[in-house]
This record gives C-alpha cells, sequence and structure tokens, in this order.
C-alpha cells in the first residue's frame, strides 16, 4: 500500500530549491519547479549516481547552424557524475527518453491531518500554522 512520507513545509520549497529525503531505504529528490513540484529517484540509471545532487538549467534543442536556442531553463537536472541529462518533470532523460529514465513519485500538498486522513500513519505531525501546507512524496 502506498503511503504519504512528508517532505518539509511549502514555504521551505521555493522555485528552484531541492529537498533530498530518505524513505526507507529509497533517497527521493524533491524539486520546485517554477511552482510546481516534482520527485524523483536519487539514483542515475547510468552508473547510479546521487542523480538529484547535480545542477539544475535547460537544454539546447536541435536547431540550425549558427542558431542557439536555451530551452526549459531550471528543468533539466544534469547527473554530477557524467552528465547525463534528464527532464525533472518526467524522470525521462533527454538522449533517450523511451529507454532510459528515473523513477518519479507523485507529490501531495496539505495538511498533515489530510494525510493521516488519506491513511498515512507513518507522517509525523508538526505543529503548524492553519495557513501552511506541507508536502508529501507518495510511495
Ligand atoms: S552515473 Fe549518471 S551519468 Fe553516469
Amino acid at each position: 500500500m502506498k503511503q504519504l512520507h512528508y517532505v518539509c513545509q511549502e514555504q521551505e520549497l521555493r522555485p528552484g530549491d531541492r529537498r533530498i529525503i530518505r524513505v526507507g531505504k529509497k533517497s527521493i529528490g524533491v524539486f520546485n519547479i517554477h511552482g510546481k513540484y516534482y520527485a524523483l529517484l536519487n539514483v542515475c540509471p547510468h552508473q547510479f549516481a546521487p542523480l538529484c545532487q547535480g545542477t539544475l538549467g535547460g537544454y539546447c534543442p536541435p536547431s540550425d547552424v549558427g542558431e542557439f536556442r536555451l530551452e526549459r531553463e531550471g528543468e533539466i537536472i544534469r547527473c554530477p557524475w557524467h552528465g547525463w541529462e534528464f527532464d525533472v518533470k518526467t524522470g525521462r532523460s533527454i538522449f533517450n527518453p523511451h529507454q532510459v529514465k528515473t523513477a518519479r513519485y507523485p507529490i501531495h500538498v496539505g495538511s498533515n491531518d489530510e494525510a493521516n486522513e488519506a491513511g498515512s500513519p507513518e507522517v509525523e505531525t508538526f505543529p503548524v500554522e492553519l495557513k501552511d501546507r506541507s508536502i508529501f512524496v507518495e510511495l
């Protein structure tokens, strides 16, 4: 059965930020990309580097000679060991998106009470103001 696991308070993960958390034996990277949250397994499928510790940037799509376009700035993570690039939103690699990818996980944003009502007894609770919302990863 899948459960929700606490990541952090929403205000602690600003656009461009990331958190790396451990859930059991898994290391998970949680990202805020332009105000939306994404979670990836922190393992590169090449040689198992901690992918989510890589740099975030954009990528250059195919273009004409002499033309240079950088797109999707802040959405592409570059593996710290050998530079393979992955789309944080999908977990798919840039160079072979259908075969080379890392696992991604759903994110939920809500109160701790809502997470507990969803049947996740492992969620720790923290004293928060009513306006605060928490980020949870589901796996
Ligand atoms: S381990 Fe990630 S590119 Fe080699």
